[in-house]
C-alpha cells in the first residue's frame, strides 16, 4: 500500500518538533516600533530590523498614503513592459547618488536582489567564494547560478586567498564571483572588507557585497561598511534592502551603469516580476530623505547598541563577535533558547530564539536588534529581564 501523499509532511513537522527545530508564526500588533502588543500585552520589541524606526514615521506613512490616492496600489506590470514609471527611475537616481555608485537598480526584495545578481553574473563554470555565514539568499542565487560554489570559513581571508591561489594555479577559465554579507545578520559582526577588497582586484574577481544590515546603520549618512572603509573597486556590486533600517520595502543593487544595463537585460529576477507598487517607492524616497537630513540617527543607533553590548557582557552573557546595532546571546542549546526566549516574553521582552539552520548547529541563541527609537530605559528594563531570566536558566 501507498503512503498518505502528505504523510511525509507530518512525519518532516515531527521530527522538527523532536529536535526543538518548529518553527510558528506569532502575532505581533504594530509589529515595527519599539513596544508592541503581543497576546494583549505591551512588550519591549528587541526583534525589529526597522533599525531607524522610519516604517511609521509621519512623513513615510504620508508619502505612501498620499501616493496611494494619486497612483493605486499596484503597479500592474513588470518594469519592462507597462510597469516602469518615472518615480522608480527617480528612486534608482536618488539611490546612485546615495551610494555614490554611477547607477542602481531596483528589485522587489533583498532576497531577490541577491538571487538575481548572483545568478546572472555567474553561470556554469565560473566560480563563487562565499563566506559561511552568507545569507540565505546569497546561498540560494549561487545555487541557482549553476556556477561551483566554495564556502570559505567566516571572515577568514587567509582561507579566501588560499581558494584564489588554488583556482590561479589550476588555471580556472570562468569568472570568479566572490560574495559577503558586510553586517552578518545572525552574528552582527563585520566582514573583513578592505582585505576581500584587496584579494578581488588581485584576483580580478567580482565582488557583491550584501549591505542589507548596513544600509542606513553604518558609514558616512548610513550609506554602509564599503563607505564607512572608503572602499572603491569598479567590479564591487553592492546589494541593500529597503525592508530594514529604511523602514519601507524593496530592495536595489548599486554599481556601474553597465551592470544596470546587463541585469535589466539578464537577470530573471527583474524581468519577470510586477514592478514594486507607487506607494511602496514613495515610502522608500521619503525614508531617503529623512535619513539624509538626521544621519546623527547612524550614530545614536551604534552608540545605544554599544551600550546594550557591554552591559551584556558585564552580566556574563556571551554575545560572541557582534560589533554592531545586531546583538546575539549565545544560549548554544536549541531548547534552552527557546525556553530563553519565552521566559523573556513573560518579563516583557520580545527577543527571539535563532535555532539551526538559520546558524550553525550547536549555536541557538537570542537574536537582539537595536533601534534609534529605543531609550536608554528601555535598554535598562531589557537588561534587567535578561539577567533575571540569565542567572535562572543558567545561561549566566
Ligand atoms: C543579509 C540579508 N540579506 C538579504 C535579506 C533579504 O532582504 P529582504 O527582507 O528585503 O528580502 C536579509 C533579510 O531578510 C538579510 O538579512
Amino acid at each position: 500500500m501507498h503512503a498518505q501523499p502528505l504523510q511525509f509532511m507530518q512525519q518532516h513537522l515531527n521530527a522538527l518538533h523532536d529536535r526543538h527545530l518548529y518553527r510558528q508564526l506569532r502575532t505581533v500588533g504594530a509589529g515595527a516600533e519599539p513596544w508592541v502588543e503581543i497576546d494583549g500585552r505591551r512588550i519591549l520589541n528587541l526583534s525589529s530590523n526597522n533599525y531607524l524606526g522610519l516604517s511609521i514615521r509621519p512623513e513615510v506613512k504620508a508619502a505612501a498614503a498620499v501616493t496611494a490616492g494619486v497612483a493605486g496600489c499596484g503597479s500592474g506590470s513588470s518594469r519592462l513592459i507597462a510597469g516602469n514609471s518615472e518615480r522608480h527611475l527617480v528612486l534608482e537616481r536618488r539611490l546612485a547618488d546615495f551610494k555614490h555608485s554611477e547607477s542602481a537598480l531596483l528589485f522587489n526584495s533583498g532576497y531577490s536582489a541577491n538571487v538575481g545578481v548572483i545568478s546572472s553574473l555567474v553561470g556554469a563554470g565560473d566560480l563563487i567564494l562565499s563566506d559561511q555565514l552568507n545569507h540565505a539568499s546569497i546561498i540560494d542565487g549561487c545555487r541557482l547560478s549553476r556556477a561551483q560554489c566554495k564556502i570559505f570559513p567566516h571572515c577568514d581571508v587567509a582561507a579566501l586567498e588560499e581558494l584564489l591561489v588554488s583556482a590561479a594555479q589550476l588555471e580556472h577559465q570562468g569568472k570568479i564571483l566572490v560574495v559577503t554579507d558586510t553586517v552578518f545578520s545572525m552574528d552582527g559582526d563585520l566582514a573583513p572588507l578592505a582585505e576581500i577588497v584587496s584579494l578581488c582586484k588581485q584576483y580580478n574577481a567580482l565582488l557583491v557585497v550584501d549591505e542589507a544590515h548596513a544600509t542606513g546603520c553604518l558609514g558616512p549618512g548610513g550609506r554602509g561598511l564599503a563607505a564607512q572603509l572608503g572602499i572603491e573597486y569598479e567590479a564591487m556590486i553592492s546589494v541593500g534592502t529597503f525592508s530594514k533600517a529604511l523602514g519601507s520595502f524593496g530592495a536595489f543593487m548599486a554599481g556601474p551603469n553597465l551592470v544596470r544595463e546587463y541585469l535589466i537585460n539578464v537577470s530573471r529576477n527583474f524581468i519577470f516580476t510586477t514592478a514594486l507598487p507607487a506607494p511602496v517607492i514613495a515610502a522608500s524616497l521619503a525614508a531617503l530623505d529623512i535619513l539624509q537630513q538626521e544621519p546623527h540617527s547612524v550614530e545614536h543607533l551604534q552608540q545605544l547598541a554599544a551600550f546594550f553590548r557591554q552591559s551584556l557582557q558585564q552580566l556574563g552573557f556571551n554575545t560572541l563577535t557582534s560589533q554592531t546595532h545586531i546583538v546575539p546571546i549565545l544560549v548554544a542549546d536549541s531548547a534552552l533558547a527557546l525556553q530563553m526566549a519565552s521566559e523573556l516574553l513573560v518579563q516583557g521582552v520580545f527577543a527571539v530564539a535563532i535555532r539551526p539552520p538559520t546558524v550553525p548547529a550547536g549555536s541557538a541563541r537570542i537574536r537582539t536588534s537595536l533601534m534609534a527609537t529605543h531609550s536608554r530605559d528601555d535598554l535598562l528594563y531589557a537588561l534587567d529581564a535578561f539577567e533575571r531570566v540569565g542567572r535562572r536558566l543558567g545561561v549566566i
